[in-house]
């Protein structure tokens, strides 16, 4: 018995502090680790999907009305329970100057998650702006729906629900878009150049358009990256910082449309 206690809490202490610590400092293992190994044993064990854990710590702990508190709450859940895919605090701040210094009054998101993001840019947003956000998983969307409306957001961010792909084309029909102020890529990595593409195609940008892609480091959008960075058509900046909730390099790639 005394053999199996020392190796229970071995284990126990490899997976709660041990990998987590290790994994920290490399995006690759950090990703396995956290978004692999541990959501899928979690998801097993407690018969419940990540976007639900996070949606009921938002429930639990987080103000009706107050953004911000949804954001503090859910920063903290991730750092302390479970990682999830948000931009998370420090890009968030990042994100938050582009938004601010730019005072959008037309914004595109691609890829909501559990809607972090979209509430981190809806609060910053001006009465009459809005934020069409793109999410084609049907479970996250409704986590975000929830999350958005308990940040009392749903009259600033829209959520759509659907392919990036499939909507780009039809948004100036559907919802009177004339073009984008502001757009944040943070969907598949392999979607963004396609779709920054067919956003050209859709004349969706006007001259200043500011895009900001996330992960453009880890895991990585490489063939985006040199796109926007060769192309005339935009002038391009990195924005070094690390991949949400550890200390691995990530960063926010911030090109302006030159039209
Ligand atoms: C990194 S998460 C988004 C995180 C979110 N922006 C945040 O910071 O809170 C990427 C999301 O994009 C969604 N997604 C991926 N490809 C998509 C596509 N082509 N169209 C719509 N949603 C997509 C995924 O289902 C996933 O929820």
């Amino acid at each position: 018995t005394n053999h199996c206690i020392g190796l229970l809490v071995a284990l126990y202490a490899l997976c709660l502090w041990i990998i987590p610590a290790v994994v920290q400092y490399s995006g690759c293992l950090a990703l396995l680790w956290h978004d692999v190994i541990v959501e899928k044993s979690l998801d097993t064990v407690t018969r419940t999907t990540r976007p639900q854990r996070l949606l009921k710590a938002v429930q639990d702990r987080a103000i009706r009305g107050n953004p911000k508190s949804v954001i503090s709450v859910i920063d903290h859940y991730c750092r302390n329970q479970e990682w999830a895919m948000n931009v998370g605090d420090e890009k968030g701040f990042i994100l938050d100057s582009v938004v601010s210094e730019l005072n959008p009054q037309t914004v595109l998101e691609l890829g909501t998650y559990c809607g972090y993001s979209a509430v981190r840019i809806g609060r910053l947003l001006h009465s009459g702006a809005r934020l069409l956000t793109l999410e084609f998983n049907p479970d996250y969307a409704a986590v975000a729906r929830e999350v958005i409306s308990w940040a009392g957001l749903e009259n600033t961010v829209q959520l759509v629900e659907g392919a990036s792909g499939d909507w780009i084309p039809r948004l100036r029909e559907h919802f009177g878009i004339h073009t984008f102020d502001f757009i944040f890529l943070d969907h598949w990595k392999e979607g963004y150049l396609a779709d920054i593409k067919l956003l050209e195609e859709c004349r969706l940008l006007r001259k200043g358009t500011v895009l900001l892609a996330d992960n453009v480091v880890c895991p990585g959008a490489p063939d985006y990256l040199e796109y926007v960075r060769k192309s005339p058509l935009y002038d391009s900046r990195y924005f070094k910082s690390h991949l949400e909730y550890t200390k691995a390099e990530d960063g926010l790639e911030k090109s302006v449309y030159l039209g």
